[in-house]
């Protein structure tokens, strides 16, 4: 089953919603306004949306005509039924809790099963998964392979968990103090890279022995099976929803958030196969989301993210997705901006550290880069360096400095075009051409958790005035710097 060298959607367009783009000036304006934090910005005034591949994508004529399908009953729903047999058919998993998004299966799972002090490694944990880790007081450790801190190796699964560590970690601290070992698929932090077959067996293996459950964040699975197809000595020609069931065969549990490869807007599920916890689980579900066949959804948007989670092993449309971000990257790379490779499943991460050399960790160099886009061609992107996993010190938290100062731009599913990805690449060689004119950001305010959401910031160009100390920062309230 090889693939032709195109692989062109399987879809044509039947709907459209215009964008529009606004001048130089008014992105100008809108930058000023929102303290140069992209969050801040309204999205009508973004032309090219790469903020996240969360929830954004669009969704298919027969997702659409499940929403009228929808039956938005409180206990029992016919959705609900169609819900649970799809997910327990695709990942094998016969106890299904659905939510509304997948924080919340994390947040369930934790308040559960987590207590003080406890250690949950990983490969990456993403930030909201650490910091519902945290919130219960345990301890997220990361332990992917080492070739994923060098964005030129070309490892074929820079996501793969460092067994050697698993191993030694697991043999210090025991079952008593690792309620659960978790991986990533595809590693959202770590450059979107894909987890192999073999890895998440070894993982699986290493932790089993321990009697440590396995639970994997299944947000890209689809895309992490496509790579494991394409990539993996012995998988080429299987059919994916194969290699999903193999991936999960080997794990106990999973989180999903349906935003994802559920090519859905909402949605989201826990899944396991043991009883144990279900019952704890279930309580706090009724408490937090809603009834246990719904859980926070309405009947309709189960429906939609059912459609989507059988739509989304169509070996065609992987091969234009994965095809359409690949060759997104290597256009960048082409113009002259340095980007994270292999490229990864679901975005492509600028090295901005690197692109932008002349501007310090601590005057963030992503967050530069983040604007000029911003102010160049109107696109969206996010940070994810110094601004994303710096913070913290201001609540006694610990900082995760992280390796790299990286920019990703996020590819929704099925939503652009070559020609918008391409107008993307203009605009960010542009900047990078003119890069030494690019100066760095100093945060003025910061909250006390996830600061990249609502931090503000104001251009520091070099030589100054310094970084404020974050623990200064957390005194100063949004007042004091609307007041400048
Ligand atoms: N795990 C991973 C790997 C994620 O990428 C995300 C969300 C979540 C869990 C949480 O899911 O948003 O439905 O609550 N990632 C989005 C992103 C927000 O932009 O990467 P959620």
């Amino acid at each position: 089953m090889t693939k032709p060298k195109s692989a062109p959607e399987p879809w044509r367009i039947k709907m459209v919603e215009p964008i529009r783009t606004i001048t130089r000036e008014a992105r100008e304006r809108l930058l000023y306004e929102a303290a140069y934090n992209l969050f801040q910005i309204p999205a009508k005034d973004v032309f090219i949306d790469l903020l996240t591949d969360s929830g954004t994508s669009a969704m298919s004529d027969h997702q659409w005509a499940g929403l009228l399908q929808g039956d938005e009953s409180y206990a029992g729903g016919r959705n609900w039924f169609f819900f649970e047999k799809t997910v327990q058919d695709i990942f094998g998993f016969p106890m299904v809790i659905p939510t509304h998004q997948g924080r919340v299966a994390e947040n369930l799972l934790f308040s559960t099963v987590v207590k003080p002090g406890q250690i949950i490694p990983s490969n990456s944990h993403f930030d909201t998964t650490r910091a519902n880790i945290e919130a219960q007081g345990g301890i997220a450790v990361d332990l992917v392979i080492a070739e994923a801190k060098d964005p030129e190796n070309l490892h074929p699964f820079k996501g793969n968990v460092d067994l050697a560590k698993l191993e030694e970690l697991c043999s210090r601290e025991g079952a008593a103090r690792i309620p659960l070992g978790m991986i990533t698929i595809t590693n959202n932090s770590g450059g979107g890279q894909p987890v192999s077959l073999e890895n998440i067996r070894a993982v699986s293996e290493i932790l089993r022995r321990h009697g440590i459950p396995l639970i994997i964040d299944a947000c890209r699975f689809a895309e992490n099976a496509y790579f494991i197809q394409q990539r993996e000595p012995g998988q080429r020609g299987r059919p994916i929803r194969e290699i999903v069931r193999e991936v999960f065969a080997a794990a106990d549990g999973c989180t999903m958030s349906a935003k994802k490869d559920g090519l859905a807007n909402i949605g989201g599920f826990l899944a396991l196969r043991h009883q144990e916890w279900v019952a704890r689980l279930k309580n706090q579900l009724i408490l937090i989301e809603g009834f246990p066949t719904y859980g926070g959804l309405a009947g309709r948007d189960l429906e939609a993210v059912a459609r989507g989670l059988e739509e989304v092993l169509d070996e065609d449309y992987l091969a234009s997705r994965i095809g359409q971000v690949a060759r997104f990257g290597e256009s960048l790379r082409r113009a002259g901006v340095p980007v994270v490779r292999p490229i990864g499943g679901h975005a492509v991460y600028i090295d901005a550290g690197r692109l932008l050399g002349h501007i310090p960790a601590e005057r963030f160099p992503g967050q530069s880069l983040v604007v000029e886009l911003y102010r160049e061609g109107g696109i969206r992107g996010v940070e994810i360096g110094s601004v994303m996993f710096g913070g913290g010190q201001s609540n006694g938290e610990t900082a995760h400095p992280p390796n790299l100062e990286l920019v990703r731009l996020a590819v929704p599913r099925r939503v652009y075009t070559d020609a918008h990805l391409d107008f993307v690449v203009e605009n960010a060689a542009r900047v990078a051409d003119r890069r030494t004119t690019l100066s760095g950001y100093r945060i003025v305010f910061e909250p006390p958790h996830l600061r990249h959401f609502t931090a503000r910031f104001e251009p520091s160009p070099a030589g100054g005035t310094p970084s404020l100390l974050p623990g200064a920062l957390a005194e100063r309230t949004e007042s004091d710097v609307d007041d400048q």
